[in-house]
């Protein structure tokens, strides 16, 4: 298992599209590492020149410390799932996990061990003579990760492998791949253009918006201190709402939604930036006002809007609640919902209140918003002028020592696959490397 490192990388196709755009990025020994963004964002693309699928126009990618610009896929030993499994389906479970091995020519005995061992931390151990049109869906992606794991690759590369299965099952192999790359702790990077996908598996979420990084931070960090207009609008759903906004004397925006008091940090970061701001807050920073306790009311701002429709869904409710906004604001939530392929970034606020609250669709209603929650942004530049970078790498510190205390757990507790790091004499399917000595014994991943 290897760190990839990724140092201004740059991809043109023939006609000098720039569909990479100077990417550079580091992903850590062991992390799990997700590519999203909108269709044609670069994402593929990356991967690809990852694996070396595709030659790299400029720039250096570095896979365990060792430059692989040149490298051909196979040299790289990386292994891909993709979103079809190419599972062979006149061969058993068996035979497609030890395919790579089999064409290693690795002696019998070797190959019996390594499909034992993948098979054990899959759980399939039932279902080795299989073929592999009597699976399920799951069953099927596991079988994929198995050969992969037999390898002994130096990473795993995903690209959409849920995209086709339906959102029972996507929910299920969420969950299954994110407990085994915990396990097997190998470097993983994964391509969806999903948010939900994207939050609830990495480590580290890279944001890229036509080519370019926008942001590469823990869900929670992109979450609570996006750094611009692009990523606050495509994490969170529903998203977040955004409100013309002006500063006028003090500390006082106004919006269509009322004043809003800003804190004294907040009001210096926004002082001077043009007439035309954009408040963002997320639905649930509102609430009905009429249960709002008098402790909290002073913390925000009340403001009276007619609701036009509320979904009720039983443990949560939103209201639906439009807004006036300058044309020349109008157009550009337009084209960004456009970008996002979001219905809902239009002029209305979407906002989350309590399941018990009595508010009805057609009437006017109190509401109370959490001024310190809210984000201001410059609609020109999209930049978030309010954003806490202390805060924001904070969050990203912890989820990362979370990460490395969950794999120091596996090790403890032995759920590696064992013989990782073993040559084993035979030589694998992706060149029989051991990438250069990086993994030793039955360990992985980088507590370093
Ligand atoms: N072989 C090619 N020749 C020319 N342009 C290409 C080629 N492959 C991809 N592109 C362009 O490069 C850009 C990035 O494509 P890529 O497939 O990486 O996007 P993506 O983020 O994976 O999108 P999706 O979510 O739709 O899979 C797109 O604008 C695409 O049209
Ligand atoms: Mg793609």
């Amino acid at each position: 298992m290897a760190s990839i490192e990724m140092r201004n990388i740059v991809k043109q196709y023939g006609d000098g599209f720039p569909a990479v755009n100077d990417v550079s990025l580091d992903i850590a020994d062991g992390e799990f590492m997700i590519l999203v963004g909108p269709s044609g964002c670069g994402k593929s693309t990356l991967l690809r020149m990852i694996v070396g699928l595709e030659d790299i126009t400029s720039g250096d990618m570095v896979i365990g410390g060792k430059r692989v610009n040149d490298l051909a896929p196979r040299e790289r030993n990386l292994s891909m799932v993709f979103q079809n499994y190419a599972l062979y389906p006149h061969l058993t479970v068996f035979e497609n996990i030890a395919f790579p091995l089999r064409l290693a020519k690795t002696p019998d005995d070797e190959v019996r061990r390594r499909v034992n061992e993948a098979s054990d931390v899959l759980e399939l151990k039932e279902h080795l003579e299989r073929k592999p049109a009597n699976l399920s869906g799951g069953q099927r992606q596991r079988v994929a990760m198995g050969r992969a794991i037999v390898r002994q690759a130096e990473a795993f590369l995903f690209d959409e492998p849920l995209s086709n299965l339906d959102a029972k099952l996507r929910g299920q192999m969420r969950t299954e791949i994110s407990r085994l790359q915990r396990r097997l702790g190998i470097t993983t990077v994964y391509v969806t253009h999903d948010q939900t996908e994207a939050m609830t598996l990495g480590d580290r979420v890279c944001v890229l918006r036509k080519g370019k990084i926008q942001q590469v931070a823990s869900p929670r960090e992109l979450y609570e201190q996006p750094v611009n207009l692009f990523v606050a609008g495509f994490i969170g759903s529903p998203p977040m709402n955004f409100l013309p906004a002006s500063l006028e004397g003090g500390n006082r925006l106004s919006t269509p939604f009322g004043p809003i008091e800003l804190d004294e940090k907040r009001a210096a970061a926004v002082r001077g930036k043009g007439d035309l701001l954009l408040v963002g807050i997320r639905p649930e920073y509102f609430e009905d006002a009429t249960l709002v306790d008098d402790a909290k009311r002073p913390l925000g701002s009340i403001f009276r809007a007619r609701v036009d429709v509320t979904e009720w869904l039983g443990d949560s409710q939103f209201a639906y609640i439009p807004y006036e906004a300058p044309d020349q604001l109008r157009e550009q939530l337009r084209e960004l919902s456009r970008e996002l392929d979001s219905e809902e970034l239009r002029t209305q606020a979407i906002v989350s209140i309590d399941s018990t609250s009595r508010i009805r669709e057609g009437r006017e209603a109190e509401f109370w918003l959490d001024s310190r929650k809210i984000h201001v942004f410059d609609p020109h530049s999209g930049e978030n002028l309010t954003r806490d970078a202390q805060a924001g790498a904070r969050l990203t510190e912890m989820a990362n020592e979370d990460r490395l205390e969950q794999v120091e757990h596996a090790q403890s507790t032995g759920q590696t696959v064992g013989g990782f790091g073993d040559t084993g004499g035979g030589g694998t399917g992706g060149g029989g490397t051991t990438g250069g000595g990086t993994t030793g014994g039955a360990t992985r991943a980088g507590a370093a």
